[in-house]
């Protein structure tokens, strides 16, 4: 996704050593044309897998996963982080905890809408520490649907989340991995430099 890493190198903006501020096309403002080749990328990495269902989280994460759906023709869900009144009924629910903001929070997902036959592709804008990504796994076992895999916009490899959810056996197809932001640098993985993965 050198579409993708380009943007990020002309607009984004490096905060500190591992917050890198990207308002300008995902997190505020978002480049409709970027979401649309993300969503074709990640339907292209998953096109075997069968999936029946996009899951992302709000609010991020409905852009991406949005236009991944639509590439996939399947329907696209995002868990709530807060409760709505109009989200009555069962419902599947995660405790997840955000290192940066040093709190938990409950995501919830209604059980109507993930079914044990569901195959799912879980769509997320940033990996971290991975707390969100793993709540959203939890709440798909809960529903005995199947985690296929995880698409991911950006991964901040030198962070826990990428190695967690590989250590726990997931499919991660990130379109950019950053390796470092330090010294007021993006500093990307290339694909041939990625062992394991
Ligand atoms: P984790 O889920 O991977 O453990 O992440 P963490 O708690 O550290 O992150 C909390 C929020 O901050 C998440 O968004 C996550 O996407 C976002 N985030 C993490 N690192 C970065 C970064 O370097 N840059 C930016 N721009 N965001 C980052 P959120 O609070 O759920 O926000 P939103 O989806 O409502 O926009």
């Amino acid at each position: 996704m050198d579409f993708l890493k380009k943007k990020i190198r002309d607009e984004g903006v490096i905060l500190s050593d591992s917050v890198l501020k990207v308002d300008s096309f995902l997190n505020h403002q978002i480049d409709p044309v970027l979401m649309q080749e993300i969503g074709k990328e990640f339907a292209r990495l998953f096109q075997h897998e069968k999936i029946t269902k996009v899951l992302t989280i709000e609010s991020s994460g409905i852009a991406p996963g949005l236009m991944t759906a639509l590439q996939l023709g399947v329907p696209v869900v995002f868990a709530r982080k807060r409760m709505s009144l109009t989200l009555a009924g069962d419902l599947l629910t995660a405790s997840i905890y955000s290192f940066t903001k040093q709190e938990t929070n409950e995501i919830s997902v209604s059980q109507k809408y993930v079914t044990p036959d569901d195959r799912v592709l879980i769509i997320d804008d940033f990996l971290a520490n991975g707390q969100a990504a793993l709540g959203l796994a939890e709440i798909v076992q809960k529903a005995g649907a199947t985690v296929v895999g995880f698409g991911i916009v950006i991964e901040k490899s030198f962070q826990k989340g990428s190695e967690l959810l590989r250590s726990r056996g997931f499919r991660v197809e990130s379109l950019a991995r950053i390796g470092s932001l330090e010294k007021g640098k993006v500093q990307f993985i290339e694909e041939s430099e990625v062992v394991n993965a």
